[in-house]
């Protein structure tokens, strides 16, 4: 057998080095949600990194559901978790196993008429292009489904989490408290 010799070329070993590689298959990156949407059952493998506003949108092609700025500010992209507004842009699709979830399609799903907050919003032009609208319409169902009114702060907290580039605010109020107005009727002035 030949000597192996060592040149002054020959690499010198050194201590082996510690690389830290993820698995080539993450056993955990992909889950079965199931949940309801707009009354549905929905079951469905996401990867756990799968926005809930691509979830919709994507893969169930409920692109009601706008997406504005991607980063929880705009309010574009809210949507009815068990009933409480959340941003879809904030939310992992995996965070909705066994919720109840609904979107702007909820509303007046087919032929079916128009929700009061749907009404208001026509009836005082509460919209201009509608980018904002899905938000809006989701976050004003969620104080019209309250069990009593919910106050002027609440009202005004409940909306400052969402943004319009075209009406300057003014309609859009007005119709939320005349879709108030319509559910728990008018209020003492
Ligand atoms: S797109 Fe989600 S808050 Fe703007
Ligand atoms: S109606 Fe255009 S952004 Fe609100």
């Amino acid at each position: 057998m030949g000597a192996l010799l060592m040149t002054s070329t020959t690499p010198v070993p050194t201590s082996t080095p510690t690389v830290r590689t993820p698995p080539l298959t993450e056993p955990s990156g992909w889950h079965e949600i199931r949940l309801t949407v707009n009354g549905e059952p929905v079951t469905a493998p996401v990867e756990s990194r799968l926005l809930l506003s691509d979830f919709l949108r994507d893969r169930l092609g409920l692109t009601g559901t706008h997406v504005g700025c991607e980063h929880g500010v705009c309010g574009a992209c809210t949507v009815l978790l068990d009933g409480e507004p959340v941003r879809s842009c904030l939310t992992l699709a995996v965070q909705c196993e066994g919720a109840e979830l609904r979107t702007v399609e909820s509303l007046a799903p087919d032929d079916a008429p128009l929700t009061d907050v749907q009404r208001a919003f026509h009836e005082c032009h509460g919209m201009q292009c509608g980018f904002c609208t899905p938000g809006f319409l989701m976050t004003t169902t969620a104080l019209t489904d309250r069990p009593e009114r919910p106050g002027a702060t609440e009202v005004a907290d409940a909306l400052s989490g969402h943004l319009c580039r075209c009406t300057g605010y003014r309609n859009i109020r007005r119709s939320v408290g005349r879709a108030l107005d319509e559910t728990y009727g008018e209020c003492a002035k």
